[in-house]
């Protein structure tokens, strides 16, 4: 017998079986979550390690059974088991208690993680003091009126520009237009919130632009996203300790960036990056808070508004009859310059923003409250103290308890036909939870007016200088995780001849 063998053998079982013990204890559902609600095994949150199945499929086969009956699930979620509700009684105790299901984002969840290093405190994630102070800081700026369109409508104009330039270059099918929209939204931002022009559009390929590219690949890297523990380990990870230097890198060139800015002309000295500069000037806040919520405020102004542009383009470029009706809605006001208000006055194209919001939710998912005591969500589902619970809007919108059998058919009309209806629609379905793309109650959006606005500017300039289709060999597929939205999308550009040939029946082109 071979004792140096056997030996070694039985320390290599001992240290496989330890192994199993730490990932059992590390994966195991604690006893003390509820037991009313089903659970969604392990493998379904880390699929995306072995397979790039839309966020929408994933949801149709494996959440949507167990959520349309049950209202609420546990599922695995950054490194911890989670409680996630679509039943809308649900979310309106969630929502409308901020005291006892408290925002925490991953500043508190996975204070050592890239996301971590890259959101920090924010007015997004804090809760109570802090969450307060920014909010009085910021708010102005977030919800500054917007009366004069114009300037957005310049950036839309050049998108259109540059689309329009794109397909020229191209010998056959479609441009490829998430790049393109990403250079808008990033300018639009600029302009809007951070007093600067960024000129995204007319300078291509700028380091603050591509660092967005590189940022949202890095966060969503399934592996790091299911286990944010492996980010404590940069040095057994080199591309995580990349990934702290991005995040640092992006931080660094944007406080540089809004330090060195030039005022846009018509800038009123009220916007968020103003807000923040008094605030840092008068120690209000530290510098640290004001990074995080300078680079909060960055990337949430550009990027929701990014992926519900790449869903308005996939959805009217493959149904003309609805891109026909918003563009006869959109040439019925005679101008290429329209104010504000005649924008706000078109009921259709609201719906149809509306509509995109509803089946394309930007921010389809988020787990980012923890219960500060135990709780009894909706006066059904116990929940332990100190739980992270979080809400999907995919699936309370395209839930026939609640939107009715039709619930995933595209159709703006079900909004109502004319914008006070609109309106009280919106309103009610907030207040009830069963339309949650801004989220509803006491933390709901403070950006919302601004990002419909931002859409209506630039579907109306689409509508008027193009016609688009769906490139046919487009295979539509969502992202698996993440901000939702088409990936990849192509389509084909066509400029309209009455706008070409300078046929316009309102000013010039
Ligand atoms: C289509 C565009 C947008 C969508 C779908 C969207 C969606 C959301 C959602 C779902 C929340 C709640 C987040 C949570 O529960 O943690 C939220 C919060 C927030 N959004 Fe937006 N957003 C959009 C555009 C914007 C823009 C342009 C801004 C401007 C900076 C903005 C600023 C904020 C802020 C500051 C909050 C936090 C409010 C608070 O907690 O008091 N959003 N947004």
């Amino acid at each position: 017998m071979d004792w140096s063998l056997l030996n070694f053998a039985r320390s290599g079982l001992a240290v496989l079986l330890s192994l199993l013990l730490i990932l059992y204890w590390y994966i195991r559902i604690p006893n003390d979550m509820p037991q009313n609600i089903p659970t969604v095994p392990i493998y379904i949150s880390i699929m995306g390690l072995w397979s790039d199945m839309g966020q929408d499929d994933i949801y149709d086969k494996w959440l949507r059974p167990k959520l349309e009956k049950y209202g609420a699930v546990k599922i695995w979620f950054a490194g911890r088991w989670n409680v996630l509700a679509t039943r809308p009684r649900l979310l309106v105790d969630m929502f409308r208690h901020e005291d006892v299901y408290a925002k925490a984002g991953s500043q508190k969840k996975i204070p050592w993680s890239v996301i971590a290093s890259l959101v920090g405190d924010n007015i997004i994630n804090a809760h109570g003091e802090n969450w307060k102070l920014y909010t009085s800081i910021m708010k102005p700026g977030l919800q500054r009126r917007i009366t004069d369109s114009g300037p957005l409508l310049l950036k839309s104009r050049r998108f259109v520009d540059v689309l329009i330039e794109e397909q020229g270059g191209l010998d056959s099918g479609g441009v490829l237009v998430n790049p393109i929209i990403q250079r808008w939204a990033l300018s639009c931002m600029g302009i809007n919130f951070m007093n600067v022009d960024l000129e995204c559009l007319e300078k291509p390929g700028q380091r603050l632009e591509q660092l967005q590219t590189i940022i949202k690949k890095t966060l969503f890297k399934p592996l790091f996203f299911n286990f944010p523990d492996l980010d404590r380990y940069p040095t057994l990870f080199p591309q995580r300790a990349t990934a702290f230097s991005i995040m640092q890198e992006f931080g660094d060139l944007l406080v540089e960036t809004v330090k060195q800015r030039i005022q846009t002309t018509d800038a009123d000295g009220e916007q968020v990056v103003d807000g923040l500069d008094k605030a840092l000037a008068t120690n209000e806040i530290t510098t640290e808070q004001y990074r995080a919520n300078l680079k909060v405020t960055f990337l949430t102004a550009h990027e929701n508004a990014q992926q519900l542009l790449n869903s308005a383009i996939w959805v009217l470029g493959s149904n003309t009859t609805i891109q026909d009706k918003l563009r006869e809605e959109v040439l019925s006001l005679s101008t290429s310059n329209p104010t504000t208000d005649q924008l706000n006055s078109l009921p259709y194209l609201y719906a149809v923003i509306l509509e995109l919001l509803r089946l394309y939710p930007p921010v389809s998912q988020l787990i980012n409250r923890v219960t500060t005591s135990s709780a009894v969500l909706g006066g059904e589902v116990p929940i332990p103290n100190h739980t992270w619970v979080g809400w999907n809007a995919y699936g309370v919108h395209t839930d026939p308890n609640v939107w009715g059998s039709d619930a995933r058919t595209f159709r703006p009309e079900r909004w109502g036909g004319d914008v006070k209806g609109i309106h009280g629609a919106v309103r009610s379905k907030t207040v009830q939870c069963h339309f949650i793309a801004f989220n509803s109650h006491s933390r709901k959006c403070l950006g919302q007016g601004f990002a419909v606005l931002q859409m209506k500017v630039c579907l109306f300039e689409m509508a008027r200088r193009l016609v688009w289709v769906v490139d046919p060999d487009y295979e539509l597929k969502l992202t698996s995780g993440g901000i939702m939205a088409p990936l990849g999308l192509r389509a084909i550009m066509t400029e309209r001849v009455e706008v070409k040939e300078g046929n316009w029946q309102g000013e010039d082109k």
